[in-house]
């Protein structure tokens, strides 16, 4: 079943999505080169924690920390730890947050100092990118499967693959809700996109091929040609105008 939200929850959904931009903002100006992964992990926490939220991934199905830092070939998942990062590391950051029974969901990638090459940086930006031709695929009287296939086309159009084993989701009270969102589809295709629906949108892709794999601490999804992978992420509300992306900081 697919919930519809109301006025009020949207405004909830606001406040969830507020904290998470704000401090996706915080973490991307905190990442330096030499800083221990754990140490964002502890910035992201006790920053959601000082606006009155809670964060969304500790504990879920026991993940053990506030945000996931992924770095290059690691695709989402990555677990913050005593790693350090290095110059010319492409870090993508994914935080949840909850307020009053909503939740908040985003992520980001970027370069620490500066791209390795010109390819990895158009990785970057053509992952962002196709993030907001999903959103603008996102309408009243569309279909799902016009958000997959904008996603899609934009980045096989630069050569990239999209991650197949892993989508967006519908999101509310809870952070994984129905429907399924694949970055990869036919438009006109899957449920009709109505007024009241709430996405996470998130492109993930490779620099290689879209096959990934987990790692044996049961968490970290990586490339499975060791392929540099990017990862961007907005929660999104739907009206009769059109999509508001709620994660963004205006
Ligand atoms: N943003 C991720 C998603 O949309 C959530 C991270 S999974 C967690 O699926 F377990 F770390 F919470
Ligand atoms: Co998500």
């Amino acid at each position: 079943m697919i919930e519809l939200k109301s006025a009020r929850d949207r405004e909830k959904m606001r406040r969830a999505g507020r904290v998470v931009a704000e401090v996706l903002a915080i973490l991307r100006q905190a990442a330096v080169a030499g800083m221990a992964t754990r140490e964002l992990d502890a910035i992201a926490e006790a920053e959601i924690v000082r606006r009155g939220a809670r964060p969304a991934f500790k504990g879920y199905h026991g993940y053990p920390a506030s945000v996931c830092v992924s770095i290059n070939q690691e695709v989402v998942h990555g677990i913050p730890g005593p790693r350090r990062l290095q110059p010319h590391d492409l870090v993508s950051l994914d935080l949840g947050a909850i307020v009053d029974g909503f939740v908040g969901d985003a992520a980001i990638s970027f370069f620490i100092d500066s791209p390795p090459n010109p390819r990895a940086a158009e990785l970057v930006r053509v992952t962002e990118a196709s993030l907001y031709e999903g959103i603008k695929a996102f309408r009243p009287g569309g279909r799902l499967g016009d958000i997959s296939h904008a996603v899609q086309s934009l980045c096989e159009a630069h050569g990239f693959s999209v991650v197949r084993d892993y989508v967006g989701h519908g999101i509310g009270r809870a952070m994984h809700e129905e429907p399924q969102v694949p970055n990869f589809g036919s438009p006109g295709q899957g449920i009709l996109l109505r007024p009241g629906l709430a996405l996470a949108i998130e492109p993930m892709v490779n620099l290689g091929g879209w096959e990934v794999e987990v790692l044996s601490d049961g968490w970290t999804v990586v490339t499975r040609d060791g392929s540099l992978s990017a990862h961007f992420e907005h929660t999104v509300f739907l009206d009769e105008n059109g999509p508001e992306i709620l994660t963004r900081l205006d």
